[in-house]
């Protein structure tokens, strides 16, 4: 049908849901409305009144509430505890956004100024449809709106043009809604390809699925990287060790050091500490031997003492190189580096070790993708405070990083992160990354963070979300049922194990029976909890998403 059609058929007196109704001026972006009797909206709606040509203007409910104009004897009925019931004074109003004209092939700013009292009609499934569903072949599905109870759609395009950040409080579900939307862009057509780096584990679980050809490495096997130029770090670590450069034990350190090199050598303990006794002489031709001994004892002390220097050349028979795990690539949909633990006992298992391995990769990445060779693939972080702190020099965080945020969408490598707090991740970073936003609900302090960075309204939003529910905003998108928000507070209560004796209860049985979610029926049906993997799997449509349809 087109859109005049539709828009016809939704301006039918019967699908006047209020008008447009404010007490001073307002402009284009901004509209309020006052809904007629017994009609409310959600935040989130979409309402649409008609444009002179007869096209439809879309805005968005920001902030729905009720208005009463109160009297003084009404107020003084509430303290004498008689209030009045008469409730046809008061009025169901709405804060709306603009979010676009929309004719038959686009969507753009409305001509006219919105006329006072114009008629608002409720907004079709099919006219949210045309005003959000992506115009592009290469989609994914996030997961279903509750307004239209259709799938939402989201371009591809624009997310690997520009990339994407997911946020949200502790356990609102960010994890659970970027696996899902890793795994269906990786079933798209094309499939789009990533390189995933999973700092808790939790990523393991997309490995060995049917629809998916996911690859698991440990983030070990790919340390070799930590023995480039091992003889100079190794200098490095031990000039804070023995007081700095300047020290005789530091002249002798490093001549030992670089008598390894010049042997090709690894430089272990043993091998720095048998060549320093051969290196006294020709430093200090004309050392007392007590002082040349002394120094040569606090050599060996310090480098005993020393967990960073090597006891043993390390094999790296099991390693692989960034190369090769780009070239897995050609097989897998994705390749998994999991930091969560380690796995050969190469080298220290900290997060600076871990962030010199990460980055090394992306370099290679960046390095493939921006020449041109038709090598291309997202980068992946979850929990990006670990890898792009906020704060903290500007030399914690390698250059490469910004490349990816700042033109990885142009050369082919995006960077999409997770941040539970956009405070602690690189503002730099974060900001490149917000142009498309998957906001679970927030910390009020992050929240004011998003306000100020994507404005009130999208900030207004976040509020009321449950767990598993998000607010998007892209430039790329689309958007959820009922019973939904009950079974949830149910499925709380019951992972709290506060209501679990009353599982038998008929009315939850019921209601859970009549849910398609897999996990809740056990958990509530057969006792049973879920495994991780299955509950960061929920199918898509389990995830609630509401657009926020504003750029
Ligand atoms: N759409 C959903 N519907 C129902 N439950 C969900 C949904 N999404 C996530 N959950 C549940 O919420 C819990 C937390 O999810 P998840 O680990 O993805 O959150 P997170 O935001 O990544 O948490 P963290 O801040 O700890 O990293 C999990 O038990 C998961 O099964
Ligand atoms: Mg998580």
């Amino acid at each position: 049908m087109s859109v005049l059609e539709l828009a016809k058929q939704g301006s039918a007196d019967e699908n006047r849901i209020g008008n447009v109704f404010a007490e001073s001026d307002y402009g284009i972006d901004r509209i309020r409305l006052t809904l007629k009797e017994g009609a409310q909206l959600t935040t989130g709606s979409y309402v649409f009144l008609l444009d002179d040509d007869s096209f439809p203007v879309v805005y968005q409910v920001v902030q729905p509430y009720w208005f009463r104009p109160s009297f003084d004897f009404e107020e003084s009925l509430i303290t004498i505890g008689n209030p009045t019931a008469d409730s046809r004074i008061q009025r169901y109003r709405c804060e709306c956004t603009l979010v676009g004209k929309l004719t038959e092939d686009a969507v753009g700013p409305p001509r006219n100024p919105v006329k006072p009292f114009a008629n608002v009609y409720s907004c079709s499934p099919e006219i949210v449809a045309k005003m959000i569903h992506p115009d592009s072949d290469w989609t994914a599905k996030l997961g279903t709106n509750p307004e239209t109870d259709r799938d939402v759609l989201i371009d591809l395009n624009t997310l690997v043009r520009q990339g994407l950040i997911v946020t949200g409080a502790q356990g609102t579900g960010k994890t659970t809604g970027l696996l899902t939307l890793v795994s269906r862009a990786m079933q798209a057509t094309p499939p789009a390809r990533f390189i995933l780096l999973d700092w808790t584990g939790e990523f393991a679980s997309m490995v060995g699925r049917k629809e998916i050809r996911v690859q698991l490495i440990n983030w070990e096997r790919l340390a070799t990287t930590v023995f480039e130029n091992i003889h100079e770090k190794t200098k490095e670590i031990m000039a804070r060790l023995v007081g700095g450069k300047g020290t005789k034990v530091f002249k002798l350190l490093s001549a030992s050091v670089d008598q390894c090199k010049a042997d090709e050598v690894f430089p272990t303990k043993k091998a720095i500490v048998t060549r320093a006794p051969g290196k006294v002489d020709s430093l200090w031709p004309k050392g007392k031997k007590e002082e040349t001994d002394a120094t040569l004892h606090m050599l060996e002390t310090a480098i005993n003492s020393c967990d960073e220097v090597f006891e043993k050349e390390p094999s790296l028979e099991n390693t692989t190189t960034a190369e090769e795990v780009c070239d897995s690539l050609n097989s897998h949909h994705g390749i998994v580096v999991d930091f969560s633990h380690p796995e050969l006992g190469l080298v220290p298992d900290d997060q600076e070790t871990k962030n010199m391995v990460a980055t090394a990769l992306a370099k290679t990445i960046w390095s493939r993708a921006s020449s041109g060779k038709g090598f291309g693939c997202i980068i992946v972080t979850d929990e990006a405070h670990r890898l792009l702190p906020e704060g903290g020099s500007r030399e914690d965080i390698d250059r490469v990083w910004f490349k990816l945020a700042t033109e990885g969408g142009r050369n082919g490598c995006p960077l999409w992160i997770v941040a539970r707090r956009l405070a602690l991740v690189n503002k730099t970073i974060t900001i490149e990354a917000q142009q498309n936003m998957i906001s679970f609900n927030t910390e009020d302090i992050d929240r004011h963070r998003i306000e100020s960075d994507l404005g009130a309204d999208f900030a207004g939003m976040l509020g009321a979300l449950g767990q598993g529910e998000a607010m998007v905003k892209s430039m790329g998108f689309r958007i959820p049922e009922d019973k939904w928000s009950r079974i949830r507070k149910m499925i709380k209560v019951v992972r709290d194990h506060q209501i679990w004796m009353e599982r038998n209860n008929q009315e939850i049985v019921s209601a859970i029976s009549s849910t398609k979610q897999k996990d809740w029926k056990e958990i509530l049906l057969d006792g049973r909890l879920p495994n991780r993997t299955e509950q960061l799997f929920a199918p898509l449509t389990y995830n609630k998403i509401h657009e926020a349809a504003i750029s």
